[in-house]
């Protein structure tokens, strides 16, 4: 029911944990299930290219999924090249998600845009 790439990053997450003095930090609550996300960046001042990307968890193993992706899609990105990054890109990149698990991957992307700059004028 899960593709191989779902299973890979479940349980090999990318970008697990916290950044100390982050840039931005995000956090969202999933409306559907109660879980939480946020996301830690740290981004380059001049060119405002993601340098790298954290994040934490209580979701599921879809939410740890789709987060370890998308944090691996937006490092490189500027910040705003991240903010086009939508959860249908991620899932795409995972092989899909089951429907009922779709939810899950919508809480990076929210956590990517609610991300708000406390060293940083953009
Ligand atoms: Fe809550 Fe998946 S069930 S994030």
């Amino acid at each position: 029911m899960y593709s191989e790439k779902v299973m890979d990053h479940f349980q090999n997450p990318r970008n697990v944990g916290e950044i100390e003095d982050a840039s931005g930090v995000g956090t969202v609550g999933n409306a559907k299930c109660g879980d939480i996300m946020r996301i830690y960046l740290d981004i380059d001042e001049d060119t405002k290219i993601i340098k790298d990307c954290k994040f934490k968890t209580f979701g599921c193993g879809a939410a740890i999924a789709t987060s370890s992706m998308a944090t691996d899609m937006v490092i490189g990105k500027t910040i705003y090249e991240a903010m086009e990054v939508t959860n249908k890109a991620v899932m795409e990149a995972l092989d899909g998600l089951p429907p009922a698990k779709i939810h899950c991957s919508v809480l990076a992307e929210e956590a990517v845009k609610a991300v708000s700059y406390t060293h940083l004028t953009l």
